[in-house]
């Protein structure tokens, strides 16, 4: 358990912060995190000033960290570099109060299990773990240690997320029947960007994830079955275990006992030229309505001869995450990619300074309560994530189109294969 100190006792209240993984994310999202908080503190009513410090990272080869650091100069607090072998153990061996976890999808549960055993909050890039076994462990971690375990979802701050489940909230649209969702990411990603590790992975993993978790937490209800297929050929043999595309189909079932179904399909096989870049688009159907989504659609498209489409992007998601010339003459980079790092650093502020020692559980209990970024919310997602992996494996080993029930007669998560009489349970709890 983390017993900082209060402000008074201490002057200007500081958390320290740890980073596992330094790639590309961390470069867009974590690195302008930690520059602004070093920059401009962390004010809270609820807290005062707290200062946030990158104090130390750990990758595999330290080469990328070592090239920030000398190029961020004193925009950067002096943190510490660690590598293979052990750079985790190293980190955690520092006085970090907070671990950010930015591996590949299979490695951030063993990062979290030992940052959590150490008693440190953690936030870990979605999806947050690859089954629910691995969830279970973590969130019992992180009760047995009274810290936070949280996954990072930005595209619920999203404006357009953010007024469609208001929309819902507010029943104004009414009762969701079915939908869509696509995600496409360039080649570059699954040819390049991610080689190290692309080899038995998946595009649905690692990006359905975050329109998955955008259903569960925007419409609610009870997840019923998984459904998945997808095709080989591009980044792997065709019939290896290593994934271009996919298509998921999710069925959730409401208080109302009417059900919705929901279609994700996701590549990162998309021609690098292709102008919609990450290109991303929604469509829900309700009993009185339809959303429509496009991120072609809703903002900028600007041509820079030599530049676009593979250097600069024709259509530039300016909320998510953009660097720009404030009105006031400052340079800045934000948006919600940032925000929702911001936020989990304030929740781990408010719990160890944002009131009396004697009330740190109830402002622990009060963080952990915030379904949006709280592990023990992120049960059917990752839910979704096992079946969908399992799905695929199967598929892979020469036995497609199986189904995952939800919560069946044999258990939890119950796997059934065509033409065969024996399930096979992949959790036995309830989910
Ligand atoms: N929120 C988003 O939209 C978003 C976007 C991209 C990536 N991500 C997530 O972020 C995570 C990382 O993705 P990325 O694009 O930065 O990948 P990346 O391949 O660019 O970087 C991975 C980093 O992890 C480090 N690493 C690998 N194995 C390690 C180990 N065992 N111990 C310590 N460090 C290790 C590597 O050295 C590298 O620094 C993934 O989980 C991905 O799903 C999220």
């Amino acid at each position: 358990m983390n017993t900082l100190p209060a402000e008074s006792e201490t002057g200007p209240q500081l958390l320290r912060g740890g980073m596992v993984g330094v790639g590309m994310i961390f470069d867009e999202t974590y690195r302008p995190f930690f520059e602004n908080s070093r920059r401009d503190g962390l004010h809270d009513r609820r807290f005062g000033l707290c200062e946030i410090e990158l104090a130390a990272v750990a990758s595999r080869t330290g080469k990328r960290a070592a090239a920030y650091k000398q190029a961020a100069k004193n925009r950067i607090a002096d943190f510490q570099s660690f590598s293979e072998p052990d750079g985790i153990g190293q980190l955690l061996g520092t006085d970090v109060d907070f671990v950010c976890v930015a591996t590949p999808d299979d490695r951030h549960f063993k990062a979290a299990q030992a940052a959590l055993a150490a008693g440190k909050h953690v936030l870990i890039e979605k999806p947050s773990v690859l089954s629910l076994q691995e969830l279970d462990q973590l969130n019992q971690l992180a009760l047995d240690k009274q810290v936070l375990a949280k996954v990072v979802y930005h595209k619920l701050f999203d404006p357009d997320h953010k007024k469609l489940r208001t929309l819902v909230a507010d029943d104004i649209l009414q009762h969701v029947n079915n939908g869509y969702c696509t995600l496409l990411e360039p080649k570059i990603i699954s040819g390049s960007q991610f080689s190290e590790w692309i080899t038995g992975r998946n595009p649905g993993t690692y990006v359905a994830v975050h329109y998955l978790k955008l259903i569960d937490f925007t419409f609610g209800g009870k997840l019923k079955s998984v459904a998945c297929t997808g095709q080989r050929g591009i980044v792997g043999p065709h019939d290896g275990p290593t994934w271009d595309s996919t298509q998921l189909r999710v069925i959730y079932e409401y208080d109302s006992g009417r059900e919705a179904a929901f279609d994700i399909h996701t590549s990162w096989v998309t021609p690098d030229n292709f102008p919609g870049y990450v290109e991303q688009e929604v469509q829900f159907r309700f009993d009185n309505g339809v959303w429509n989504g496009h991120s072609r659609r809703r903002g900028v498209e600007c041509t820079i001869e030599e530049k676009t489409p593979i250097e600069a992007k024709i259509n530039i998601n300016n909320h998510y995450n953009g660097s720009f010339l404030e009105p006031d003459g400052q340079r800045s980079q934000v948006g919600y990619g940032i925000e929702v790092l911001e936020r989990f650093a304030r929740e781990v502020a408010s719990v160890e300074f944002g009131g009396p020692a004697e009330a740190r559980d109830e402002r622990l209990a009060a963080a952990r309560d915030l379904a949006y970024n709280d592990l023990s919310s992120d049960r059917q997602v990752v839910a979704i994530v096992q079946a969908m992996e399992a799905i695929l494996a199967r598929h892979a080993a020469g036995q497609p189109n199986c189904v995952v029930h939800v919560n069946a007669s044999q258990g939890g998560l119950v796997l059934y294969a065509p033409g065969s009489a024996e399930p096979e349970v992949l959790y036995e709890p309830t989910v």
